[in-house]
């Protein structure tokens, strides 16, 4: 049985609910109805009570002791809005939170399903069709409406799809949530040392993978914590950002979350040498002269430290390591990646041919996964289907 939220906005479709209630309710799950202040010009809390045989009360300002716009966000597996108006989605795509509704919708971490209806027109007007945008890049699902008959006589594109396809496709949200109760450490970007106040050892590593493998792990439902190292900040549904830039700050990152994970995912390139003694000062050109020597000590090696904890201290927690190689072929590659496997100690280890570069920055990538239990799998595709990839192994796992 899941707790599902499901919030009701003024529109003409809002009678449709309760077909939507009935169908979820029969399906065994708990509905909680959030209906918007015009949402009850077209139906009555009565009925939605009754049918969901739960409270109906929007006011945003009652029972505030039990703060129940988060009580509710928190508790909620899933959130359905049906219908959607013009208005609520300008509405959540610009943050806004003024009744019950919106602020739940901006607290909760639960899939989000939004079904609008609204006339042909609202719907494809440029600003509607904005914000349809940013939600859906905010991970929220958007049901696109049906054609057919509108509230007159007209007929188009803005009616509000039958109540058995929005349950189905909101149940269906449901099913990816595969990662709950789990907490990813992911960590993603490039390390830079630095040599003087102005200059650093870095690398090509953009963080778009591991970006990927956050938000796919969070939109099933894990709880992430994403240790980015140079790649700005990253806000996404159920993460939490951690900027680092050198791997001594990285490895204190993953070190201080480790013992409550279930899972590290190392996709960050870290450097393997520091600049033993960083120069306080620019060093100068006209004094360094035409040649210079910057001696170099090695880092810690995060992942295999981690390994050796995790072991050490009785952790039940999964590893997966990145190799970036210069192969010279495909066997090559296979070679390389389970000689790392190996020399790391983690569970899984994902490799890359980087020999032209090209995956640096790019959306898409190709992988070789290895996994100690003997698994293997060449996944070629956006890095956002390499990251449910390595997730459904996790899983296996
Ligand atoms: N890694 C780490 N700490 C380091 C270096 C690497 O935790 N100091 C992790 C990376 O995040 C990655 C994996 O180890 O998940 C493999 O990184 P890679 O640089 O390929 O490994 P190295 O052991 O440095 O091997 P190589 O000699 O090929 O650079």
């Amino acid at each position: 049985m899941a707790r599902i939220v499901l919030g009701v906005t003024g529109g003409i479709a809002a009678y449709k609910a309760t077909a939507i209630i009935r169908l979820l309710t029969e399906a065994g799950h708990s509905v909680k109805v959030i209906p918007t202040q015009n949402a009850l010009r077209f139906i009555g809390a009565t009925t939605l009570e009754a049918l969901s045989h739960n409270s109906v009360d929007p006011d945003l300002y009652t029972d505030v002791e039990s703060v129940k716009h988060i009580a509710l966000a928190q508790e909620a597996h899933l959130v359905i809005v049906a219908p959607a108006t013009a208005s609520f989605l300008a509405r959540l795509a610009s943050g806004v939170a003024d009744d019950l509704l919106d602020n739940t919708l901006l607290a909760t971490t639960a899939p989000v399903l939004v079904a609008p209806a609204m006339h042909t027109e609202m719907w494809f007007n440029a600003a509607t069709q904005a914000n349809v945008a940013t939600l859906t890049s905010r991970n929220i699902t958007i049901l696109e409406p049906d054609a057919g008959r509108l509230t007159g006589e007209d007929s188009g594109v803005g009616r509000l799809p039958e109540p058995e396809v929005i349950v189905e496709t909101a149940l269906g949200l449901l099913q990816t949530q595969d990662l709950i109760g789990q907490h990813f450490v992911i960590t993603a970007g490039g390390t830079q040392e630095p040599i003087d106040p102005v200059r650093y050892i870095g690398n090509h590593s953009s963080g778009k993978q591991g970006i990927a493998i956050a938000k796919a792990a969070a939109h099933r439902g894990a709880k992430v914590t994403l240790i980015g190292a140079n790649i700005g900040s990253i806000s996404a549904r159920n993460v939490d950002f951690v900027a680092v830039s050198d791997a001594r700050e990285l490895q204190k990152a993953v070190e201080a979350n480790l013992d409550k994970v279930t899972a590290l995912i190392m996709t960050a390139a870290v450097s393997d040498f520091r600049v033993e003694s960083v120069s306080p000062k620019k060093i100068k050109r006209a004094i360094a002269g035409d040649k210079i020597s910057i001696e170099l000590v090695a880092n810690p090696d995060i992942l295999a430290s981690s390994v050796t904890r995790i072991k050490a201290d009785g952790l039940k927690c999964l590893t997966v390591g990145f190799a970036a190689e210069t192969a010279a072929s495909e066997s090559d590659l296979r070679q390389l990646a389970a000689h790392k496997l190996m020399s790391k100690g983690c569970d899984v280890l994902v490799a890359n041919d980087v020999s032209n570069g090209q995956v640096f920055g790019s959306d898409q990538n190709s992988v070789l996964i290895l996994a100690k239990s003997g698994i293997e799998r060449a996944v070629s595709a956006s890095k956002t289907e390499v990251a449910n990839a390595i997730l459904d192994i996790l899983i296996e796992l």
